[in-house]
């Protein structure tokens, strides 16, 4: 079955290093001999800027994907403060299950349990995924589940467009160490953002057959969207969970998603 390449090292938020020229005073009188020849001033900073990214790169192609993994959530994203977001969180939510999943969730943004607990899709919204995920016979922890935005946005608001370009590169680096069969875009946000379909309508998403298309290294996965399960939660009224009409539709697009897995895409 097509998938991504699985040769393509990881590329994570390694700063560059930085050429430094060392800069001399003039002298006063100028000797009449040619230039001396200065060697470069000694490297006394070893901290992360420093490091030089081309071995990194060479080195972190050999790592598992859990240790690309924990060194984007740990080196690479830190104690994060490239957007307004971090002020208000308490904690950094980066994603949770198999990096080796060939099935990958990406969601919105945390709400308000994830927030507190660290862990993606743990509130209600989390629970229907987990019934949906029990209906299709996939355990949770097979599959990898994260989030567009990495910390929640106030009141549960939309992401705004700068915070989505600050935070989805981790994304996109999560999807290049875990580089799943599948990816599954729950809601209009991450249906846009991995299609690269800004302007599309999720029912316009869902209709169509979408790809991820990761410019650094060539990766293709294919992409089903379907409604985030808050949509859901909203729509299904007092229906019993996992039957109402909103359900079925997600169940639906859900069972494409597994059908990749097993067929290829389509
Ligand atoms: N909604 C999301 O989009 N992500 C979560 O992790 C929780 C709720």
């Amino acid at each position: 079955m097509p998938g991504p390449s699985r040769s393509s090292p990881p590329s994570v938020h390694s700063e560059g290093a930085r050429a430094r020229g060392a800069s001399q005073p003039p002298t006063s009188v100028a000797p009449p001999v040619a230039p001396a020849v200065r060697a470069p001033a000694p490297r006394t900073d070893l901290s992360e800027k420093t490091v030089d990214t081309s071995s990194l790169r060479a080195k972190a192609s050999e790592w598992s994907a859990g240790k690309k993994l924990a060194y984007l959530r740990d080196r690479s994203i830190g104690d994060c403060r490239r957007c307004a977001l971090a002020q208000g969180r308490t904690n950094i939510v980066f994603g949770v299950g198999n990096p080796e999943a060939e099935l990958m969730f990406v969601g919105e943004a945390p709400g308000f349990n994830e927030d507190r607990q660290g862990i993606p899709f743990v509130g209600r919204a989390g629970e229907r995924l987990n019934i949906w995920l029990d209906l299709l016979g996939v355990p949770r922890g097979n599959a990898y589940i994260a989030n567009v935005l990495k910390c929640r946005p106030p009141n549960n608001r939309d992401p705004h467009p700068v915070e989505v370009a600050r935070c989805s590169p981790f994304l996109h680096a999560q999807i290049r160490a875990i580089q799943p069969k599948v990816l599954v875009a729950l809601g209009r946000f991450a249906g846009n953002l991995l299609s690269g379909s800004e302007q599309l309508a999720l029912h316009r998403m869902r209709e169509r057959v979408l790809t991820y298309r990761e410019a650094k290294h060539g990766t293709t996965v294919p992409v089903v969207v379907t409604y985030h399960p808050s949509y859901v939660l909203r729509q299904s009224g007092d229906a019993p969970p996992g039957t109402s009409k909103a359900d079925e539709l997600v169940l639906s697009d859900l069972r494409r998603a597994v059908g990749f897995l097993r067929q290829g895409r389509p």
